[in-house]
């Protein structure tokens, strides 16, 4: 008999008919005369009940539907007497496709600490919290590239491998396959003509780059690839390898560009809010709960569905980084030195601390910073006329901080060959991108979006290392 996913038999209440299931036993529990059991099988957050008689099956059978054990069950869909639910199957035949020893499965179900869990990355699919974030995930990750396929974007896969530092700050994982015990070397140096592509190579930081090249000819292009960051930041919103979309356009300057951004994080979420509203509402009931043990001070003001509507239904605070300076150096926290880096003034990096305060305190919704000093961001950005600042732009979100870097770029070749020698950046290893403004060269736009930190956002999960199915951070790259 052909298996029905519980989603749709929660959907179609084909009330009376005989239905096949199959899935992963939540719990079990009843007495000799009749045992419920709570199936799921991840096509959605609810489970389904399954009612087995006692003088029906046998105890030897019953006793293997353990939590964890994968079923199959055939039975007649009926409306349920209990509550909690509406439907529920009296199963006709149970059968037991996969034991789970109830000594030895790790997952009970009590509620498990999220640190517990990562270290059981490889069975936390099947909590509810894990199953609704990576259903987001996948929402998103759907909703992103139907965003720009509607507006006529054409995806670049850009690279993985590349030799270029498109950020220019030097955090990347070399790749080789040279022999590490007897590296070659010419002249006092490794010689890397001898490693695998004849040259130095490294895992990307960016597809940027890369990206723009395709603009510069497609006209509007996205990548959607993974990244490799090799700095050393243990935090709860950093990862080493973490998935980044990456729309250029050209002919696009820095207004329209925003502009896209925030209609894009807007469009993401209101997806979300359309099609996963039995998974977002466990998460803001999950949410919810986990603050009530908080203090007060330190709860969010709104729920995870609140926090969702407010971001869409708001527009973006836009300031320059010199109108948030002034903000940061007059506000009470800088004053009193609260603040871990106190706001000097111009030239100051804004920690996370700073974006949140203006985040959080000050706007109370999502704020999009322009025009930062050019010490502090990457050779690549269209230069301002001050001399001082270049025409970036960097959104700042509740409770995440950044969660978008982009800028208009430099197109004008003197410029940016000026300013790569500035910033010791070997023009040799770009020759292609500089070719890009040698010819047919054109005002030009993009960001990044952190994807991993747009699902931070959605399922309000705390640590990024809980949105992403297996993290990779410093010291650790298991499963
Ligand atoms: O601000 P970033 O470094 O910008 C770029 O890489 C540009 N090339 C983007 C562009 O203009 N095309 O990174 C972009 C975003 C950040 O805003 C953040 O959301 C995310 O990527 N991000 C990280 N997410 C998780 N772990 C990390 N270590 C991250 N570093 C950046
Ligand atoms: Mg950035």
């Amino acid at each position: 008999m052909k298996r029905t996913k519980i989603k749709s038999l929660l959907n179609t209440k084909a009330i009376g008919q005989e239905v096949c299931v199959k899935g992963w036993v939540r719990t079990r529990r009843g007495s000799k005369n009749v045992s419920f059991i709570s199936l799921n099988d991840g096509s959605t957050i609810n489970n389904i009940q399954i009612v087995a008689e006692g003088d029906y099956f046998k105890e030897d059978l019953l006793k293997r539907i353990t939590t964890g054990s994968a079923i199959s069950v055939i039975g007649i869909l009926v409306e349920s007497k209990g509550g909690g639910q509406n439907l529920e199957i009296l199963a006709a035949k149970i059968d037991v496709l996969g034991d789970a020893d109830p000594d030895e499965y790790p997952l009970q179900p009590k509620k498990h600490s999220l640190e517990f869990l990562r270290e059981k990355a490889h069975l936390r699919f099947r909590t509810n919290t894990f199953s609704a974030v990576f259903r987001l995930r996948h929402a998103l990750n759907f909703a992103i590239h139907k965003f720009f396929n509607d507006k006529g974007f054409t995806i670049i896969h850009t690279p993985i491998i590349t030799g270029a530092d498109a950020e220019g700050a030097g955090e990347m994982f070399q790749v080789t396959n040279l022999n590490l015990k007897e590296i070659p070397q010419f002249e006092g140096n490794i010689d890397y003509t001898q490693d695998f592509f004849g040259s130095k190579t490294n895992l990307t930081v960016s597809g940027q780059l890369e990206a723009e090249l395709g603009a510069l000819s497609l006209g509007q292009v996205y990548t959607f690839g993974p990244t490799f960051r090799a700095e050393n930041s243990n935090t709860s919103r950093h990862l080493s390898e973490f998935w980044m979309i990456e729309p250029e356009v050209a002919f696009a300057d820095l207004n329209e560009n925003m502009d896209l951004a925030e209609e894009f994080l807007k469009y993401c979420i209101q997806y979300c809010i359309t099609n996963c509203e039995d998974d977002l509402r466990f998460l803001d009931t999950r949410l919810a709960n986990e603050e009530k043990n908080l203090r007060k001070e330190e709860r969010s003001e709104m729920g995870l569905l609140e926090r969702l509507q407010f971001v869409i239904e708001n527009d973006f605070e836009r300031l320059s980084y010199r109108e948030a300076i002034d903000i940061l150096r007059n506000s009470k926290p800088n004053k009193k030195k609260k603040f871990n880096y106190i706001i000097q003034g111009f030239g100051s990096d804004l920690q996370s601390e700073h974006e949140r305060y203006l985040v959080e305190k000050k706007f109370k919704k999502p704020v999009i910073i322009t025009d930062y000093p050019k010490g502090i961001k990457a050779f690549y950005m269209k230069q301002n006329d001050d001399g001082e600042t270049v025409r970036a732009m960097d959104i700042l979100f509740p409770l995440i901080g950044e969660i978008v870097g982009g800028s208009q770029r430099e197109e004008d070749l003197h410029k940016l060959s000026a300013r790569m020698e500035e910033m010791d950046i070997c023009k040799d290893e770009l020759w292609w991108y500089l070719e890009t403004r040698k010819f047919g060269t054109c005002v030009h736009s993009g960001f990044g979006l952190g994807f991993e930190r747009l699902i931070m956002f959605v399922t309000g999960m705390k640590n990024i290392r809980d949105v992403i199915p297996f993290p990779r951070t410093p010291q650790n790259a298991d499963f």
